[in-house]
């Protein structure tokens, strides 16, 4: 790929809408924040950390994944992970982000909820005014735990209502539809949450039909399934159903077997409002920036397809209009400019 596309690809401006900031918690952090706490890990390097980020499948990531959340244990462990985050989102020119946080894996660990949610609010505000990043918290319920517990969390979540934009439905995807939660996800509704969904990534498509009639998601998170489901793709483009697609994780956990076969441009294609995201960067090999590095290294992408994308990330993020027009136009100014030729 040429140096100029990359570039392109980096300074673009952009949103990423599918992060999990535990997610990029990077090993070197991991391990400090293990010493920080005293807390013992099942590694001991940050070399054997980053060997054993071989994944064969989602559970298999999962499993690594939870165990280096365990160093997370005060506000401040919330809002160091977040801040180093929010640098990295800086240099690729994220200007909004909206942050997935698991709760269930902290409050199992005895740390409360308002520890975990006023450490990454502290960061995120902070990323607001010294970064410029506009952001918004989004609150993923653990699919493989019962509805029940989710129940549990929203309750917790009440007093901090106004630190978080939404809810969404993460961690093992098989056996676990998205039915299972249709009473918590009614009441979220009721409550004026955006409410986002896990499906499609390894779970079969009829999840994402599922998601969106019985939780009446307004996105779907990764989604590159629905392919195999022509009446299902013909719904999205219809309804313009954001994706949020993350390449790295998908090759990392086999979904597809490399990313030259990543089905991102045939979504494209369908008329699907697609976007590119990076999932847990600290364990998938990159962050947003690489992602479309990767993306676009490997498949037959032009710049076209990159403006196309960096509107797309902002026309499904959850702003309203005045707000996503003025993101936009920058990203038009940007493809005028000559960084952007
Ligand atoms: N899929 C499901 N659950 C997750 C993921 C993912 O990619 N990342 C963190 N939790
Ligand atoms: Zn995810």
């Amino acid at each position: 790929m040429s140096t100029s596309l990359s570039t392109l690809l980096r300074q673009m401006p952009k949103a990423e809408l599918h992060i999990h900031i535990e997610g990029s918690l990077e090993p070197e952090l991991i391990f400090a924040l293990a010493v920080r706490n005293g807390v013992t890990l099942a590694y001991d390097s940050v070399e054997s950390l980053r060997r054993a980020y071989a994944f064969t499948d989602l559970q298999s990531f999962l499993d690594i994944y939870y165990a280096g959340a365990s160093v997370l244990l005060t506000e401040q462990d919330f809002f160091d992970m977040t801040w180093a985050y929010l640098l990295r989102a800086a240099a690729d020119n994220v200007r909004r982000t909206e942050i997935f946080f698991d709760p269930q894996t902290h409050i199992a660990r005895g740390v409360t909820f308002a520890t975990a949610i006023d450490g990454i609010d502290r960061a995120l505000q902070q990323g607001n005014t010294e970064l410029g990043i506009s952001s918004g918290l989004i609150m993923c319920f653990l699919r493989h735990l019962s509805e029940d517990e989710a129940l549990q969390t929203l309750e917790q979540a009440l007093p901090h209502r106004h630190q978080f934009i939404g809810v969404g439905l993460d961690s093992s995807e098989r056996g676990h539809p998205p039915e299972k939660f249709a009473r918590v996800f009614a009441r979220c509704r009721e409550m004026g949450l955006h409410l986002v969904a896990h499906a499609g990534e390894e779970g079969p498509p009829e999840y994402i039909g599922t998601a969106l009639d019985l939780l009446h998601v307004e996105r779907i998170d990764h989604g590159v399934r629905c392919l195999e489901d022509p009446a299902l793709v013909r719904r999205l483009a219809q309804e313009q159903v954001p994706l949020t697609v993350c390449p790295l994780s998908n090759v990392k956990l086999r979904v597809f077997d490399s990313m030259a076969d990543h089905n991102l441009p045939a979504l494209l294609d369908a008329g699907l409002l697609v976007t590119v995201n990076s999932d847990d960067p600290a364990y998938f090999g990159g962050c947003l920036g690489d992602n479309f590095v990767a993306l676009f290294d490997a498949l037959p992408l032009q710049r076209e397809h990159a403006q196309q994308l960096a509107r797309n990330s902002f026309q499904a993020a959850f702003l309203d209009s005045e707000c996503k027009q003025r993101y936009l136009d920058e990203v038009a100014a940007f493809f005028k400019s000559p960084t952007g030729t």
